[in-house]
Order: structure tokens, then sequence, then C-alpha cells
């Protein structure tokens, strides 16, 4: 008897309710905090190229991939690999998905604690009037020190905890329908005041005429790590997302919808920001402080900027929410189906977990920032293992999985819905995920950790 037998599983009611649910997984902060500031260490164009080129021919595979398994197992991230590999070590790549789990969301908790002390600062004009330096040093005191930004990281894991126990439908579809397309039109009205500031042009520039002189080994692999942190892939995100979707659902479509939603935003969040950070003379490689230094800046020369800015930071709080709940699900569902605690139990033991480790991402732009390991700071060597190295590496098994081991004919059962859409594509999706994929993210992994030099 199959585990979907005994309980039926919590599932999306509808086909919006799917697409706003992985969208929602995949617009987060990844696209407005973090693909700016990767972005601009990166040098801006040239790793725009490389970031889209890396999202379609890596990007979409994997997330069908990720899907597929999902659907046709009905189970979590681990025990899909179970049920479709039984006794063999395949497993493991859930188990790595889930370690990433813990990994991304003690240091993304912390950076969405953040976006709630500038909802705060936001209500009470904390801007107004102030320079880019002063905005600078407000962003570097709050970040540095011990309490605030723990308490908001606090919150932040209650809100996120709080959701997932509600459970699948009522959770999470309700809370992404409404308020994900308000996002995109603060980002487009973000957009035009950014690029209409005086010396706007040259941000432009720096996003869209891409200069490869400046692509090194390391903007590669970040801009891999980017496509996959971005787009929700390598960690069982969504073959546990996969897990919820009706068998009707036609998978490729969703794929494509939720790929493209998510890299506009992105480069619409960049198209808002450069322009911005060139106009004020902001260091394009400022790091994870730039949005939050460029935001406020361009609010307090907008009409309208109070109110504007409250909002923003709150649909990116929401943003974060509805991703930071789709990587606790990752985790509480593997408890919940293969080790049988209730969800209630299940979410509370994974957030306490998470919140310990996420005290030391936030100490380490603070009081801990003395402590380093290959030279990062706990935030950094986080972000940089779960993002660079775990999510790009369960992206490669997750491929294989699905081009060698489960291979043509189950996965053309299931990403047809056993046999009731055409899928003219089917061949250059085998290639992709046999080939391609599999070679270019083994490449930039030896190139980007320096093994060979080309
Ligand atoms: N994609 C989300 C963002 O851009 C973060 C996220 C959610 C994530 N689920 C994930 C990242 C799974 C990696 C893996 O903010």
């Amino acid at each position: 008897m199959s585990n979907s037998d005994l309980t039926p599983r919590d599932r999306f009611t509808s086909r919006f309710g799917i697409i706003a649910a992985a969208a929602g997984s995949a617009v987060g902060l990844g696209n407005i905090w973090k693909f700016p500031y990767v972005a601009g260490q990166g040098g801006g164009g040239a790793f725009l190229v490389v970031y889209v080129l890396f999202i379609a021919a890596i990007g979409l595979p994997v997330m069908l991939s990720e899907f597929s398994i999902g659907r046709r197992a009905q189970r979590n991230a681990i025990g899909s690999f179970k049920n479709l590999a039984p006794r063999t070590p395949w497993f493991l790549v859930g188990v790595m998905g889930v370690a990433a789990a813990f990994l991304i969301l003690s240091f993304y908790s912390a950076v969405a604690g953040w976006t709630l002390e500038y909802i705060i600062k936001s209500f009470s004009d904390a801007f107004a009037g102030r320079d880019e330096e002063e905005l600078n040093l407000m962003f570097s005191t709050f970040v540095s020190g011990t309490w605030r930004p723990l308490f908001w990281q606090l919150i932040f894991m209650v809100l996120t905890a709080w959701i997932v126990v509600a459970g699948i439908k009522q959770g999470i579809e309700k809370y992404t329908k409404v308020l994900m397309p308000l996002l995109i039109v603060m980002i487009l009205v973000l957009c035009v005041r950014s690029i209409t500031l005086p010396g706007g042009g040259a941000g432009l520039a720096f996003l869209f005429n891409p200069d490869f002189s400046k692509l090194t080994a390391g903007t590669l692999l970040g801009a891999l790590g980017q496509a996959f942190f971005s787009l929700s892939l390598g960690m069982g995100t969504l073959i546990t997302y996969g897990s919820y979707i009706q068998k009707n659902n036609n998978l490729s479509e969703t794929v494509i919808q939720v790929s493209v939603t998510d890299t506009l935003i992105a480069i619409l969040a960049g198209i808002a920001i450069f322009p911005a950070v060139f106009a004020f003379n902001i260091d394009p490689a400022e790091g994870p402080g730039l949005v939050f230094i460029t935001l406020p800046n361009i609010f307090q020369q907008m009409p309208g900027g109070y109110f504007f800015s409250i909002i923003f930071f709150t649909l990116l709080l929401i943003a974060a929410l509805t991703s930071s709940i789709s990587i606790l699900e990752v985790v509480v569902a593997y408890i919940v189906e293969e080790l049988h605690l209730t969800r209630k139990r299940a979410t509370i033991l994974a957030s306490v977990m998470i919140s310990v480790l996420g005290i030391f991402c936030s100490l380490s732009l603070g009081i801990l920032s003395d402590f380093r390991i290959f030279g990062l700071v706990i935030f950094d060597l986080m972000d940089f293992t779960a993002s660079n190295l775990l999510l790009p590496l369960g992206g490669l098994f997750i491929v294989l999985f699905v081009g060698w081991y489960l291979g043509a004919g189950p996965a053309r059962n299931e990403i047809s819905n056993e046999g009731a859409l055409r899928l003219g594509y089917f061949p250059l999706f085998m290639f992709l995920v046999r080939f391609i994929a599999p070679f270019a993210i083994t490449l930039v992994f030896i190139y980007g950790l320096g093994l060979i030099r080309i």
C-alpha cells in the first residue's frame, strides 16, 4: 500500500494555486535582495547573461525533474527517492536537501528579519533627509547589533512556523495568490523612479552591457548558485511541492510560468536598483546591504515615498514568507512522513533547530565577525555552502536520477500525464537532463572551485 492510500495528501486545489505556491517559493529575497547584490559583485551585465543561460539550460530541466519526481513518488524530498529507488543510496540526495534547508533558512530568516526592521523604520520616516552615507551607517549599525536583528529573526521564524502548521491548502495558497501581483506593480513603480533619476542611465548600462572581461571562475559559480537559489532548486522544495500537484496539471507549463516570472522579477529588481546605485554613487559591489541602502534612498526621493516604503517592505516580507514556508516545508514533510511526528511537533522541532543556527548567522555580522572559516563569516559560509555547493550538487544528482536512473519511459509518462499530453520537446528535455545540465554543472563546479584553470 502506498503512502497516499493511508493518508489523503494535501493538494493544491487549483491550477493557479500551484503556480502561485511554486512562484511564491521562487520569488523572494533571492530576487530582490540577493540578485542585485551578487549581480553587482559579479560585474553586472556579464553576470546577467550567464545567469539567464544557466536558467535556460540547467534551471528548467532541474525544475521539471523535481516536479516529476515528487508527483510520481507522492512523498517528501527523502521519501520520494526511497519510493522510486528502493534500497539504493539515492535517498542521500534528499538528505542533502534537508541539510541545505537548515543552512538556507538560518540566514534567510536573518535577512527576512531585516525587512521587519525596515518596515518599522519606514513607519517612523527614518530615511527622510538622509544621504547615502547615513543610510549605509544605519544599515551596518543595525545588522551588527546583537538583540534587534535576533528579535526580528525570531518573529519571522514564528510567522513561518505558524503558516506551515496550518498546512498546504489553507496555509500556502491563500497568502500567495493576491499579493504577488501587487509586489510586481510596486517594483515597476520603483523602476520608473529609479530610471528617471539623473545619472541613472549608467546603471542600466551596467546591467545590460555585458563586459565579459569581468567574468571570473567565482562569478560563474556564483551565477549558478544564484540560479538554483532563486528558482528554489536542488533542495527538494519542488519535489515536495510536486507531490502536492494534481495529476492532470501540465508540469512543463508550470515550469515555464514559474521560471519566467521569477527571472523577470529578478531583472526588474535589477532595473529598480542599479540606476539608483549609480545616481547615488553607491558601490554596486556593496554586498548584502545593497538594497537596504539603495531602496530607502529612492523612497525618500519620490512623491508618496513614505507610503511606498511601508508597502514595499511589507510586500517583501510576504514574499520572503512564501519562500521560507517552502523551505521549512521540506524539513517538516520529511519529519512527518518518515519519522511520524505530528505536523505541529515537526514544525516546532525544525523551527527551533533552525533558529539556533540562525542566531550564529546573525551574530556573525556583529560580535562574532572575527570568527571565520575559509575566510568567511558564518553568515557567508552558510550561504556559500548551501547555495553554491549543496544546491548545484543536489541539482546534478536530480537530473542524473531522472536522466539515467528513472529513464525516458517513466519520465515521459509523468510529464505527459500518462500520455494525455503531446510532448514535442521531450527529446530535448532528455538531452538536457542526461548531458547538458550534468556536464555544465560539473564544469562550473570544478572551475569555480579552482580545481582547474582554463
Ligand atoms: N527561491 C527563494 C528566493 O529566491 C528562496 C528559496 C525558497 C529557496 N525555497 C528554496 C532557495 C529552496 C533554495 C532552495 O528567495
